[in-house]
């Protein structure tokens, strides 16, 4: 089997840090799994403006499509928020350029560590869904006006964008529990009434999953009230943005949330759901849990490798259920720490 190439992004933030633990942790399953790859690192988000002045370098641009995945930890800080082009446009540059319109966030608690949840045991026991949030079109890419004493953002969706997207979601659910739940404002919102009207289309051709529509609104309740109903649910951009950091309020942080991102032909991303964390940066604190998940969907999705990907699973479940945890979840371990600890269950 030929080498893989690997593009690192570590960006700002606590983005180094969990990005040197994922790559240690990474060294560690491809000697166990024999997987044979290299590692490119690149330069990405603020780190892209200090030393190019742009948050996708032309060269981090061209290593990312030429790449087998990408690997990507957190970009953004306070500095840059005022720079001509913030940290941000550059994640998001990437994600249109690569066409990553397929944003994969899975959300578990597992029994063992159901205590670490804000919520109530039983409300979260067996919580197991994905959320499939459009990560390339909706309100985030059109057209955005800042004049002095008004602003627009144009919400824009094509029916194709709307399908594929739709489709995605019933593939996943197909291997699940067969339950999509597609999340709309179409009491207010055109998009949204397109969005349910393909959504209804899309069904027909799934007549082994079963479809329901929710409100966001409703169902931003629902996520904490009853997660237990949630098998696959698909929305826009913007919902999938809030809706999965509301879920991580379930496991009980955003530091163990993963996610994919996936394009129709070419090289797909992985990075975890929260952002560069400049308040707890630089301090060997962060909780890796969420990018060593990305590594193992990097595995499965990208090389097809379960056993390396289940590997770092389990081996994360068994270290948190063992009480090694970092602060986020009310521990004292080190991000470091944890990975030590990990890496003795590899
Ligand atoms: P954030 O996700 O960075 O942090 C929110 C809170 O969660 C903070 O209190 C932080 O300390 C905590 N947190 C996040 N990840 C953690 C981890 N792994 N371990 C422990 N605690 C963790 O969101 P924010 O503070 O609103 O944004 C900070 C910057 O990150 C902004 O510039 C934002 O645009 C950017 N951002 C980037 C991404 C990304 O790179 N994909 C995602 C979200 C936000
Ligand atoms: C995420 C982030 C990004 C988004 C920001 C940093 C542009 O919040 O990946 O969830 O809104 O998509
Ligand atoms: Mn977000």
């Amino acid at each position: 089997t030929e080498k893989k190439t690997i593009v690192a992004l570590s960006g700002d933030g606590i983005g180094p840090e969990i990005m040197a633990q994922a790559l240690r942790v990474l060294k560690v399953v491809a000697e166990k799994i024999e997987f044979d790859y290299e590692v490119v690192e690149k330069a990405f988000g603020g780190a892209g403006i200090d030393q190019f002045g742009h948050p996708l370098p032309e060269e981090t641009l061209l290593a990312c499509q030429n790449s087998d995945a990408i690997l990507l930890a957190a970009i953004g800080a306070p500095k840059y928020d005022n720079a001509p082009v913030r940290a941000e446009q550059g994640l998001l540059a990437l994600r249109k350029a690569l066409g990553l319109y397929a944003n994969i966030r899975p959300i578990t608690v597992h029994p063992a560590l159901a205590h670490l949840s804000p919520l109530k045991r039983e409300v979260v026991v067996g919580s197991d869904f994905v959320v499939v949030r459009e990560l390339t079109g909706g309100i985030y890419f059109g057209e955005h006006t800042l004049e002095e004493t008004s602003a627009r953002d144009v919400n824009d969706y094509s029916a194709e964008e709307i399908r594929r997207i739709i489709r995605k979601a019933f593939e996943i659910a197909r291997k699940r529990k067969k339950k999509v739940t597609s999340v709309d404002k179409q009491n207010v919102l055109a998009t949204s009434k397109l969005w349910r009207k393909i959504a209804d289309e899309v069904a027909t051709e799934y007549p082994d999953v079963t479809l329901e529509h929710q409100l966001v609104d409703s169902c931003a309740m629902l996520m904490i009230t009853n997660p237990k109903k949630f098998d696959v649910i698909v929305t826009e951009n913007l919902f999938g943005d809030i809706l999965s950091d509301e879920a991580s309020v379930l496991p009980g942080s955003l530091g163990v949330m993963p996610s994919a991102s996936h394009s129709e032909t070419g090289p797909s991303l992985y990075e975890p759901i929260h952002g560069s964390a400049p308040d707890i940066a630089g301090q060997n604190i962060a909780n890796p849990v969420s990018m060593l998940l990305s590594v193992a969907m990097l595995l499965r999705e990208s090389f097809d490798n379960e056993v390396g990907a289940s590997m770092i699973e389990q081996a994360c479940d068994t270290v948190m259920n063992e009480g090694i945890l970092t602060r986020d979840l009310g521990g004292d371990a080190s991000t470091s720490e944890f990975v030590d600890a990990l890496i003795k269950h590899l």
